[in-house]
């Protein structure tokens, strides 16, 4: 008699172990269906962690952007170089031919523009002009020497790469 209700006991208890391990089984494939499926969800939806606004836009444009992005990045090193040596007029060369006004048609902006949203395109041009004002300040550095408001206004260009990149991605 003891012994039969000690058998029922343990096999009830098996069972409910069963039952148990079922649960988590079931639980653990549906946590790993969700991390499956939510970042394609999330792709879908346009639902993402990151804050900017994609632009899309041909392969072909984006990579050419990013071209003009790194040779902007080295630009700046150049003309901090340029300042430090004391050569203003290199300084503003650069900055007008690779960044300024003058630098849209060989980076091709006019392509660029009609894809982007009316705010980034303000920015881009916002980091034209100020480059060709850095220009300008650069070239009368050249005569009064005032480094420092050359420097001012190269971190107003830098102000807008900033601006833009907090606010919008291509990837
Ligand atoms: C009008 C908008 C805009 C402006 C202005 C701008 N950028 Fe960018 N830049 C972007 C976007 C968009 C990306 C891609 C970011 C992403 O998808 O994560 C980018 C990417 C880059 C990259 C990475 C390139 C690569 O190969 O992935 C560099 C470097 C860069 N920018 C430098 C600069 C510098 C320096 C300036 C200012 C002189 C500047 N950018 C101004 C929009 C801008």
């Amino acid at each position: 008699m003891k012994q039969a209700a000690a058998r029922l006991r343990m096999r009830m208890k098996a069972r409910q172990l069963a039952a148990a391990a079922r649960r988590a089984a079931y639980f653990s494939c549906l946590t790993l269906a969700c991390l499956l499926v939510h970042p394609v969800i999330a792709a879908e939806t346009g639902m993402s962690s990151d804050p900017r606004t994609r632009v899309p836009m041909p392969e072909m444009l984006r990579a050419h952007m990013l071209s003009n992005m790194r040779e902007h990045l080295l630009t700046l090193g150049e003309i901090q170089q340029a300042l430090a040596r004391g050569d203003f007029d290199h300084a503003a060369d650069l900055a007008e031919q690779n960044i300024g006004l003058s630098s849209t048609v060989a980076h091709h902006a006019d392509q660029l523009a009609p894809y982007m949203p009316p705010q980034m395109r303000q920015i881009g041009m916002t980091m034209h002009k100020k480059a060709s004002e850095f220009a300008l300040i650069a070239q009368e550095a050249s005569a009064d020497g005032n480094l420092s408001r050359a420097l001012n206004a190269l971190g107003d260009v830098t102000v807008q790469c900033a601006a833009c990149h907090a606010a919008y991605r291509v990837h």
